[in-house]
């Protein structure tokens, strides 16, 4: 369990750095991190913590407080420290020293990673210059698990800044670290996370949490930043008869930070249960996305996935790693379930609530206008699936569905009159393929009516993971040529006959505007739960019946002017589906940075609670990311040629005058 490495290079190291010399020995604060138990049945790696105590042997070791100081929890300072000032960046006279970096590196067991942006070994500027690895990333660059693999890249490296892309997605022709971190903390325990909270608290570093890289925002960088990597916290546990502080008593599973939707989804089926978690492979279940609200396929029957949460173990903006459910900490525990990733703390585990194995049904077609008689009677067969969305959504179902303009059934080519709609998967769970085909009959009399051919693909198996797994291939990201916005569209804009018609014709519009729809039929109040409100989700998502992903492409090599005027008309086009749905708000997990009004937007009625908990426990604002709680109060000052914090390219700093 314990990280060992040799004492002897420690004590070295500390007295070359810091002139130690009375020679005692210092191991690693994690290898000497006490070994504390604190929740019921925590992970080995979560027993491994930081303590006043270890800290205090450190500072009789150091025999310098300057430097011993800078790695104290926030209330062992006696300092007021919620003055709040730009972060320090690489070269400012603040910034700590080399040798500083390598006794943290020493105290973490050589978990700290200094950044080389991915794609470096495709420069010839940078020392990891490598044709062939070049190739192998280049070919692997859409795929998911190229970046989530790697310490610092995230999945939409337009928020990074684009400074460092591989032949053929590159705007420019260099490398830069960009909006990348400085360094990043690989993660393996608790203590090495409360160290790096302490260490950027108290050096005023910009710190970011990395988990997958998957935000649609690129939540997970920031220029010049101490990042915490999260991706290796792996461990899962499953209990069969688990007693939640809510009072729930039954199957639950305890996944760790770093735990991803296929792994949970497995560890599930091997218990002969089911758990929520996205549709994408790879999306991080531990991390942003249960944080965020995180909707699934089985939404519409269970509810969001951060109402399944029981018990969660966070290390806070102070350092202090604690357990949070219904009864402790209950506060934090009510903002970390759907107030989103980056707020307080870095969460390290979650428990989350086990259902039955669930029998479950995929359906999977597309139909294009050339299946088609007309165009008329193409739109007529998508009309037909909005006017059937509160009957599948209310059968439990989910769909994921794309609407555009391209001879490739992706995305949507300017001026294109190729259009399609691809169902690419419909999930009905609990139902037979019959009860499936029967549910689709009124939308599918509509196509056959129209004479449009489509060809339905069934798949059914008693367990909702083997039919996920043929439904949903793995993703695709890392291109920084598309931007998105999106909308929540309520129950009352289905049942109203002239809202539905607005939406429709929204639909419509887009295509013929050259944008892409990428949309889902999905509620966040399931059909098979009671409704829930003791979480921070966004309370639009209980009555919304679609939640729509409206977006437009540019060229790889598009200029930033490009990039700006092709963003803004995203955002101005979406009013149409803001004005339908004037009341309801968008996800924040697959938002809008620019999204206008956007804390009442991402947050509705929680967000004054929410603002009010992160001055409590965040007074410094330690924790920053674009659109998080609190974002307002900070800029990022971008150096690319687009206005400040629509990216993470630039310094952070407060908003003047606040
Ligand atoms: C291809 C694709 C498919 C998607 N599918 C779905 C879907 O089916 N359903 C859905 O709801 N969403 C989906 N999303 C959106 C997804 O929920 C968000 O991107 C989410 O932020 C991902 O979280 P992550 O931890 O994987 O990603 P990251 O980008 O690494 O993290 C996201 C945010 O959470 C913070 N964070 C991560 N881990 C922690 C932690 N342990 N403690 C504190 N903060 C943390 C990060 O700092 C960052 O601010 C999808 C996104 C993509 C790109
Ligand atoms: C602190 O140092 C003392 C004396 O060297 C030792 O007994 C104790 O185990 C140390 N505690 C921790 C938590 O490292
Ligand atoms: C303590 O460390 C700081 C930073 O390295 C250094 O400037 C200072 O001189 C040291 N103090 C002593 C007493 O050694
Ligand atoms: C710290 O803040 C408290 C309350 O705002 C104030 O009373 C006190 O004087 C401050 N102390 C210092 C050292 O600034
Ligand atoms: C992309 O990179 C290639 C190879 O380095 C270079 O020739 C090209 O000019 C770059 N494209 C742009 C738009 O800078
Ligand atoms: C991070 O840690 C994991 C597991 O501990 C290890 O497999 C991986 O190689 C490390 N990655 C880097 C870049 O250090
Ligand atoms: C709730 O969390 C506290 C720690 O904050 C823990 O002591 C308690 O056992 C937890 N309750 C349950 C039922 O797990
Ligand atoms: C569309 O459906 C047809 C028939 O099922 C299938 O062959 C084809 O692969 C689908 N196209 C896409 C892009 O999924
Ligand atoms: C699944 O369907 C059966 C039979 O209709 C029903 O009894 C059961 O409650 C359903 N389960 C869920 C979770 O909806
Ligand atoms: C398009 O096709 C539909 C269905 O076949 C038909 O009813 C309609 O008249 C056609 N419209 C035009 C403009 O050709
Ligand atoms: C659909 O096709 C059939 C056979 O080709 C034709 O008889 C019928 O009129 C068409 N229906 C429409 C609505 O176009
Ligand atoms: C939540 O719902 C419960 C039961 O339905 C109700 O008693 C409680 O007042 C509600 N709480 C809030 C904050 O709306
Ligand atoms: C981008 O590349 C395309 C060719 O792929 C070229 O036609 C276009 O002019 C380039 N645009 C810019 C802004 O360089």
């Amino acid at each position: 369990m314990k990280t060992m490495m040799a004492s002897g290079l420690a004590a070295l190291v500390l007295t070359t750095v810091v002139g130690v010399s009375n020679a005692s020995v210092i191991p690693s604060l994690t290898a000497a991190a006490a070994i504390v138990s604190s929740a019921a049945t925590p992970f080995s790696r979560e027993r491994v913590q930081l303590t006043d105590e270890v800290l205090a042997n450190l500072s009789l070791t150091i025999g310098n407080s300057s430097i011993s100081n800078t790695f104290q929890f926030a209330d062992a300072i006696h300092e007021n420290g919620s003055q709040r000032s730009c972060k320090v960046m690489p070269g400012s006279p603040l910034w700590p020293s080399d040798r500083h970096w390598d006794l943290f590196d020493v105290l973490l067991g050589h978990r700290l990673v200094k950044t080389v942006p991915l794609a470096a070994p495709c420069f010839p500027n940078w020392p990891e210059y490598d044709v062939d690895k070049c190739t192998i990333i280049t070919g692997d660059w859409m795929t998911s698990n190229t970046h989530m693999n790697d310490p610092a890249s995230i999945m939409l490296p337009l928020y990074e800044g684009r400074t460092c892309m591989p032949p053929g997605y590159n705007y420019t022709s260099s490398c830069e670290l960009g909006g990348y971190p400085a360094y990043v903390v690989n993660a393996s325990n608790v203590a090495q996370i409360q160290l790096a909270i302490n260490f950027a608290r108290n050096q005023n570093l910009r710190l970011v949490v990395k988990n997958t890289g998957h935000d649609f925002n690129g939540k997970a960088a920031g220029k010049g930043a101490l990042s915490i990597w999260t991706h290796w916290l792996k461990d899962m546990a499953f209990y069969s008869h688990y007693h939640a502080a809510n009072g729930y008593v039954g199957p639950a599973m305890k996944v760790g930070a770093g735990i991803q939707v296929w792994e949970a989804y497995e560890y599930a089926k091997r218990h002969d249960v089911t758990v929520l978690g996205g549709e994408a492979v790879t999306v991080g279940l531990g991390g942003g996305y249960t944080a965020g609200g995180g909707h699934s396929p089985l939404s519409s029957l269970y509810g969001m996935a951060a109402d399944q949460v029981l018990a969660m173990e966070v290390v806070l903006a102070n350092g202090r790693f604690i357990t949070a459910n219904s009864t402790h900490h209950s506060d934090i525990f009510w903002m970390l379930r759907g107030g989103g990733g980056s707020t307080i703390g870095v969460v390290t585990s979650l428990t989350i609530k086990a259902y039955p194995k669930l029998p479950t049904t995929a359906v999977t077609f597309n139909f294009t206008v050339h299946d088609a008689p007309n165009a008329s009677a193409f739109w007529q067969g998508v009309r037909s699936y909005l006017d059937h969305i509160e009957a599948f959504v209310d059968a439990g179902t989910y769909g994921y569905y794309y609407v555009g303009a391209s001879p490739l059934e992706i995305g949507t080519d300017p001026g294109s009159t190729d259009y399609y709609f691809r169902m690419e998967s419909f999930i009905a769970p609990n139902m037979t393929i019959a009860e499936t085909k029967s549910l689709l009959a009124p939308w599918f009399e509509v196509l056959d009516h129209q004479n449009i051919s489509y060809t339905p693909w069934y798949n059914h198996a008693d367990n909702f993971h083997d039919t996920w797994a043929v439904a949903f291939p793995q993703e695709y990201v890392g291109t920084a040529m598309v931007k998105t916005a999106s909308r929540l569209m309520p129950r009352s804009v289905f049942q109203s006959a002239t809202l539905r018609e607005r939406t429709f014709a929204a639909h419509q519009d887009a295509i013929e505007q050259s944008l892409f729809i990428a949309g889902f039929h999905v509620s966040g109040t399931g059909i098979a739960v009671s409704p829930r409100n003791d979480t921070s989700v966004l309370p639009a998502w209980r009555d919304a019946l679609a939640h729509v992903i409206v977006g437009t492409q540019w060229t790889s090599n598009a200029t930033w002017e490009t990039v700006y005027n092709s963003s803004l008309r995203v955002t101005q086009w979406m009013d149409v589906l803001r004005e339908i749905a004037p009341e309801s708000g968008a996800y924040m997990s697959e938002g809008d940075l620019l999204e206008p009004n956007q804390q009442q937007a991402f947050y509705g009625t929680n967000y004054p609670m929410l603002y009010a908990l992160k001055q409590k426990y965040d007074p410094t604002g330690l924790f920053y990311a674009l659109t998080a709680v609190g974002a307002e109060d900070w800029e990022v000052q971008t150096t690319d040629p687009v206005p400040y914090s629509w990216n993470n390219n630039g310094r952070l700093c407060p908003v003047p005058g606040l």
